[in-house]
């Protein structure tokens, strides 16, 4: 099986976890429930769940305590996504190959449904306390599940991002930018994936920052995306950037020194992944598929 192959099947295997603590579209509140498993269920490529098992498995997890904690990134990664778009933010009405949240339900509902997810991921990963037992590595887990999204790290970036719109940045600024609203959350996945399975305090610190510079590179190859591909390849609005007057690697840099950053920043990532133990094979083959990735 090629690596595509088995990032497809993977990203099949995580959407069976994810429906199995998606919420029951009932009760009063039943158009909240439904807003949020609409964008759940959307064809996302599931990186970040797809990175924490991954790492869990190198340190040589094999409990399904992981899954809460997978399914809470997936959760948390969904509402940053629909509060993204919304109006007064990128203003995009195309998210995983359908509508987004606010065409659909209308942006109340919407912006519900984005704190719904961003609540019930808590939820979801502090149930592995009940399920598992009052355990250190949960607790460790689930401050940096708290952290990485939070007012230092995804939101501070998010908040640099709207508040930079239209204004000329430095790389040195677009940089900062980067690793807050998306580095954070790779670096999350991952980290969770190593403190779950009991890595070392060193080890934790090595995957953070290997996960910082896939982050960056993922969030550069988000940017040439946006430029160079169609709506019906990403599943989402390209041009969004040029629309909002977004500066981006690309309009700083040009698409052929952002693809070259790309492959820097991914082999950098590759070659601290090759001093860590376990098996790698697979991980790295995830790693340089995202540098060509094409959605
Ligand atoms: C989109 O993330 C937002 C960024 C941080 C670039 P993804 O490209 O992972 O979106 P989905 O989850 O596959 O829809
Ligand atoms: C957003 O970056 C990253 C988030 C924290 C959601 P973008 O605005 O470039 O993401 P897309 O292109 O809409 O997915
Ligand atoms: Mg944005
Ligand atoms: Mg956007
Ligand atoms: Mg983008």
């Amino acid at each position: 099986m090629t690596t595509s192959d088995r990032i497809l099947e993977k990203a099949q295997q995580i959407n069976t976890v994810i429906e199995q603590f998606l919420p029951k579209e009932e009760g009063k509140q039943k158009v909240l429930l439904e807003a949020m498993n609409y964008t759940m269920k959307g064809g996302g490529k599931r990186i970040r769940p797809m990175l924490m098992q991954e790492t869990y498995r190198l340190f040589g997890g094999k409990e399904t305590v992981i899954e809460p904690f997978m399914v809470a990134i997936e959760m948390i990664h969904t509402y940053s996504l629909i509060h993204d778009d919304l109006p007064a933010l990128d203003n995009d009405d195309y998210r995983r190959g359908r509508k987004t949240a606010h065409v659909v339900y209308g942006e109340d509902i919407a912006i519900l449904s984005g704190d719904g997810l961003l609540n019930y991921a808590f939820e979801v990963a502090a149930s592995t306390f009940d399920t598992y037992g009052v355990r250190e590595e949960i607790a460790r887990a689930l401050m940096v599940l708290t952290k990485k999204p939070g007012i230092y790290g995804m939101i501070a970036g998010q908040t640099v991002d709207v508040i930079m719109t239209g204004k000329a940045l430095t790389l040195e600024e677009l940089c900062y930018i980067h690793e807050l609203k998306t580095a954070a959350m790779i670096e999350a996945s991952m980290m969770i994936g190593a403190i779950l399975a009991g890595a070392s305090n060193e080890q934790v610190k090595e995957v953070e920052e290997i996960a910082r510079l896939v982050g960056v590179a993922f969030q550069i190859q988000d940017d040439i995306l946006d430029y160079t591909g169609t709506d019906e390849q990403l599943g989402k609005p390209s041009h969004s950037d040029e629309k909002n007057d977004k500066t981006t690697f690309v309009s700083i840099k040009g698409i052929e020194a952002s693809q070259k950053e790309v492959e820097e920043m991914s082999q950098k990532a590759i070659e601290k992944l090759r001093k860590l133990p376990g098996d790698k094979e697979f991980l790295e083959g995830l790693i340089k598929s995202l540098i060509y990735r094409k959605k």
